[in-house]
Order: structure tokens, then sequence, then C-alpha cells
């Protein structure tokens, strides 16, 4: 006789799980499906070059620097141009953007052109890459704002609140694939051996009760007196605006966004990027609204969290260029809610 344990636990893949949800919306059409699955399958082909990349002569940095002046490694070159590669002929799409490229990528001439834009940063985490820690990929997938012929750079630039999907994959121990369409946020484990990615994580919530904190603790000194003060009420040493006090954090950073943003999810807490003035060029912290801050903040909002830049919600803000920096903080809204705070008091003055 079967276990009837083992049989209630009813094994999903993520090509059924996409299909179900698009069950729900009689009017789909089944392109956000296949789109969907395009990237799990783009993400199966780096996480087998990530996981190998020790063995083959993969590391090492390529001698040339991207868009954001920063030294481009032979995994991020690889897994940019495996997204791409995977989505530009299959007439779902009008036009891509990816943060290693200076440009929008309107699909070819050669092929249909389709009413979905694709965003995606193809490696976070990349100066990870040679120590053997968790790297990831983040996609933003809206619906098309031009009309007709190949997409535009408007297309790429629309508030988060108009994303119609978004997700990360994260290569570490296992590799995950996390999303949300908008029903929930669903993560799946891929099975290395069979090569599928299976429900492991069905509707994510952000736990209530926050765990983590997590920032590049090294730059203090170039922080706002906000945001030193934030992170003292995290540690416990500093009260709110009530007079309460935090029981105080566990410090976690990975240094790879994907990969702290997932635990702080799963564990519950804030991970935060903020502005600083380390560097003149780049007021506003280091990372970018369209490629990181969007995609995740809809992921948060869908678990029952929030994000912020300090003042806004990533969601609502109108990116005016591609590659546009933005300070970010995002995980439970009770801490990114705080955080607020803690600049409109202290930072707005200054
Ligand atoms: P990317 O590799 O796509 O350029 O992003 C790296 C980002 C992000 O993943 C991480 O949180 C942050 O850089 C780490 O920066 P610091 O080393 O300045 O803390
Ligand atoms: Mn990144
Ligand atoms: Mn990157």
């Amino acid at each position: 006789m079967l276990n009837q344990t083992m049989d209630h636990a009813k094994i999903n893949t993520i090509e059924r799980h996409i299909l179900d949800e698009q069950q729900s919306h009689p009017e789909a059409t089944g392109i956000l499906t296949s789109l969907l699955y395009d990237i799990a399958l783009a993400g199966k082909v780096i996480a087998s070059q990530t996981t190998r990349g020790g063995l083959v002569e993969i590391l090492g940095k390529t001698g040339t620097t991207n868009i954001q002046g920063e030294e481009v490694m032979k995994l991020d070159e690889l897994a940019d141009r495996m997204i791409y590669r995977l989505n530009d002929h299959t007439g779902r799409l009008a036009v891509m953007a990816s943060e290693e490229q200076e440009d929008i990528l309107p699909v070819s001439p050669r092929y249909p052109v389709g009413k979905y834009v694709l965003l995606y940063d193809p490696l976070d985490g990349s100066s990870n890459i040679d120590y053997n820690v968790s790297i990831g990929t983040i996609f933003a997938i809206y619906k098309r704002t031009s009309t007709s012929g190949p997409g535009i750079l408007a297309d790429c630039l629309q508030r988060g609140r108009n994303l119609i999907a978004a997700g990360y994959l994260v290569y570490g121990a296992s590799t995950m694939l996390v999303y949300t369409s908008g029903m929930g946020v669903h993560g799946f484990t891929l099975d290395p051996i069979v090569g599928e990615f299976l429900l492991t994580h069905p509707n994510i919530r952000i736990p209530e009760k926050p765990k983590y904190y997590s920032v590049n603790q090294g730059y203090e000194k170039f922080w706002s007196e906000g945001i030193r003060r934030f992170t003292k009420y995290l540690q416990g040493d500093e009260p709110d605006f009530q007079g309460q006090y935090c029981k105080g954090l566990s410090m976690r950073y990975i240094g790879s966004m994907v990969a702290d943003f997932h635990r702080n999810l799963l564990g519950g807490g804030v991970f935060f990027y903020p502005a600083d003035n380390k560097d003149p060029n780049f007021p506003h912290g280091k990372l970018r609204l369209c490629y990181e801050g969007a995609p995740l903040a809809f992921i948060v909002e869908q678990a029952g969290g929030t994000s912020s830049n300090g003042n806004q919600n990533l969601l609502d803000i109108q990116p005016e260029s591609l590659h546009q920096r933005t300070p970010m903080f995002i995980g439970s809204r009770d801490l990114v809610e705080k955080a607020e705070e803690f600049i409109h008091t202290y930072d707005s003055r200054e």
C-alpha cells in the first residue's frame, strides 16, 4: 500500500504550475507562460555553467568593462548572451534590456515582434563568482506600451507598478527560481539530475517577525545620520519614534543581493543599500532601479513586504534612464517604514 504522507506530497513542476496559473486568466494566450518557461530554461543553462565554474576555464576577468564601469566576468557575458539568445527569436518580446548592455535590445527585424518587454540582470553578485559564493539572475516582464514595430526605450522605462511578472534565480547550494505574476510568490528548486524545477516553496510570505538585517556595514562612515541611527535601531541600541527598541537582529551580508534578498524573504528582515557619499558619481548608491530594484520590489510586495528608496515605494518611481541607480530598502514592511521614518527625521534637514 502507498505511504499516505508521500501520496499527499504533490509534486508540481514549474511548467505545470505556470500553466495552472494561466487557467485562472481565461483571456491568457499562453505567451507569458512560454516566456517564463524560456527564462527557466536560461536559468538551467546558467546554473549548469555556474556549478562547473571552477572546472572549466570560465572564471577570471575578460579584461573589458561594462556600461557600469565594472570589470565583466566571463560568466556575466555568458549569462547575458544566453538570456538574449533564448529570447530574441521567439516572437514573444518586442524589446529587451540588460544590465550589461548600454542600450535597449529591440528584437531583430528578422524575427517576429511580440507584446512583452524583458529587463534582466544576467548575473547579480558577480564580484562573488571567483569565490564560489551564491550569485543570481533577476528578471522583469512588462507589456509593451508602444503599438507597433520593434520595442523602444519607453517600453523599458516603465514604473514597477506596471510589472506583469518578475522573478529571480539564485545559484546557491541548490538552484532556485522564485517568481510572481501577481498571484503570490512561488519558489522552485532545480533537481539537477532530472533537470526540472519542482515547486518547493508555494505562496511565500515574508515572516512578520524579522530575523536579519543586511547592509555593507563597511561603508558606515559614508552614511547619513538617519542611516546610522536606523542601523543602531536594528541592532537594538536606538529607540524608534515611539520609544520602542528592536530586540536586535542578526546581521547577514553576502554581497549578492539576490541571495541576501532570498534569505530575508524566507527568514524575515530588511536588506538595504542606501545613498552614501562614498563615490560622488553614485550619490544614490549602487543598485539599479530597472534591473534590481523594481523586480524585487514587486516580489516583496506580493509576499507581504514592501520597498522604498527612503522616501517612496520603489514600484512608484518613474525611471528616467535605463541604468539609473536608487537607494534601496526592501523586506519586512515594518522595518522599511522605520527606515523611511529615520531618514525623514534626521536626513531631510541636512
Ligand atoms: P552586480 O553583480 O549585478 O553588479 O550587482 C552587485 C550588487 C549586489 O548584488 C550587491 O548587493 C552589491 O552589488 C554589493 O555591493 P558592495 O560590494 O558595494 O556591498
Ligand atoms: Mn546586480
Ligand atoms: Mn549584474
